[in-house]
């Protein structure tokens, strides 16, 4: 191991010991309310609204009294207002990219950067990874949680980190073969648009060192999982988290069983909850992910609503452990077309299963004149039907949207453009395109 581990969150005994898990949790859970009510005004006022107090949480299951934390709080508190910590503490910042209005900033102290390495090192030795690895890194350093997250855990494995971040894909294939990088971290998507500039260099993808890909930060589907491990011959394991719970590492697959990330729950408590009501669901039905962090100094989050879509299920690698089922989307990117509601990746799935389409695609939002909201789907032919007839592309056109049609339910139109046109991501894909004006 690359450093001694003085707070045992590495490998601590409670991720195969259930019962120890959820006493440390307890514990843990209190510390957090406590600290966050002496030390964030924001949570105290939330709190105090709410009429519940940190001596109000006696059981797990009284979590559910305290109020969520939402994206909306950190914005209120723009830049540093939900930071429990004096900035002489602090010692990272990051943020997100903030599409719409302003960023969300997060903030780290030493001792939650050496947490966060600890659980991304976790992460990698879960999902397969060694000291013996090379990891060519191909997410996006910066602001962005993506690179410098997975960057410290591997370097706390032991592992080589190649810091190459997302994008000149000409030079990320000739660094992969020459270090003879044996892990890449990506998005699912850039791993895509990787594995045509193989292809145009005229490299076989399966050729490669590459034995495994972690991959995150976007939601993609087991086809899309499916497509990535046929092209490099490789295992595609899922790496699961969001700044404001830390970064990349809340969970991560086993490679054993790459059935869903297990959460790290000594460090991120989860909850499902009815996105409509809020109130708490049981382990198996399907909701909105929120986290509390258990041990977070400078912005610990309580009941942080991720908006990701999904539901707990029991651990199988590690019994002690929940899992999380692959995310189906997020709250927000949920498309409702002539009242059905669609995520894209709804569509993704069943894109993938057609033979003659490339994997790249996009949604393109319009209202026609009856001010009623249409979808078209851009795809493309794969290159080697590139030079098929208008025929061949307008019949993989009219096979799509009836597929559509009958296993999503909406009228989707199909167009079928011309090869490389279709927007490649370097990180997180843009898989809707929203023209209607608003
Ligand atoms: O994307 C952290 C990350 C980086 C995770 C690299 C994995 C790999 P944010 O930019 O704050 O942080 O975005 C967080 O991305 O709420 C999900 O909607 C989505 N997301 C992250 N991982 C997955 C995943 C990083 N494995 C948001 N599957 C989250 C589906 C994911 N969606």
């Amino acid at each position: 191991m690359a450093r001694s581990d003085p707070d045992g969150w590495l490998d601590p005994p409670e991720l195969t010991d259930r019962d120890r898990l959820r006493k440390l949790q307890l514990e843990r859970l209190r510390w957090t309310v406590e600290y966050v009510h002496a030390n964030v005004p924001h949570y105290r006022r939330k709190f105090e609204a709410a009429g519940v107090a940190p001596g109000d949480l006696n059981t797990l299951a009284d979590l559910a009294k305290f109020p969520f934390t939402a994206k909306q709080d950190l914005r209120e508190t723009y830049p540093f207002g939900m930071f429990a910590v004096p900035m002489d503490r602090v010692v990272r910042i990051h943020a997100s990219s903030g599409t719409t209005g302003k960023p969300t900033v997060v903030g780290y102290t030493q001792r939650d950067i050496d947490m966060w390495a600890d659980v991304m090192a976790r992460s990698i030795q879960a999902a397969g990874g060694s000291a013996k690895d090379i990891v060519h890194n191909a997410l996006g350093y910066g602001l962005f949680t993506g690179g410098l997250g997975v960057h410290y855990g591997a370097e706390r494995l032991g592992a080589a980190i190649v810091p190459i971040a997302g994008g000149q894909s000409e030079r990320q294939v000739q660094l992969i073969m020459d270090f003879g990088a044996t892990i890449i971290s990506s998005t699912p998507s850039y791993m895509l648009a990787l594995a045509e500039e193989f292809d145009r260099q005229g490299i076989d993808p399966r050729s490669t060192t590459l034995r495994m890909a972690l991959l995150g930060a976007e939601p993609w589907t087991n086809e899309m999982r499916a497509e990535i491990e046929a092209r490099y011959a490789i295992d595609a394991i899922e790496l699961y988290g969001l700044s404001e719970v830390v970064g990349p590492g809340v969970a991560c697959e086993y490679a054993e069983t790459k059935d869903g990330p297990h959460v790290w729950e000594d460090l991120f408590y989860p909850e499902v909850i009815d996105p409509v009501t809020g109130e708490v669901l049981p382990d198996g039905e399907q909701g909105e992910l929120v986290f509390t962090s258990l041990a977070k100094e400078a912005l610990p989050v309580v009941r942080y609503r991720t908006r990701d879509l999904t539901r707990l299920l029991p651990g199988t690698a590690r019994p002690a452990l929940r899992r999380m089922e692959k995310i189906t989307g997020r709250s927000d990117d949920m498309l409702i077309i002539r009242g059905v509601n669609v995520f894209p990746s709804q569509i993704e799935e069943v894109l993938f299963k057609q033979p003659s389409l490339a994997p790249h695609y996009q949604l393109e939002l319009w209202r026609d004149e009856r001010h009623l909201d249409q979808v078209n789907v851009l795809v493309e032919m794969k290159p080697e039907h590139d030079q098929a007839s208008e025929g061949a592309r307008a019949a993989a056109a009219r096979d799509l949207q009836h597929h559509i049609k009958s296993l999503v339910g909406i009228n989707a139109h199909v167009k079928v453009m011309a090869t490389g046109t279709v927007e490649r991501s370097i990180g997180k894909a843009k898989r809707v395109i929203d023209k209607r004006s608003k």
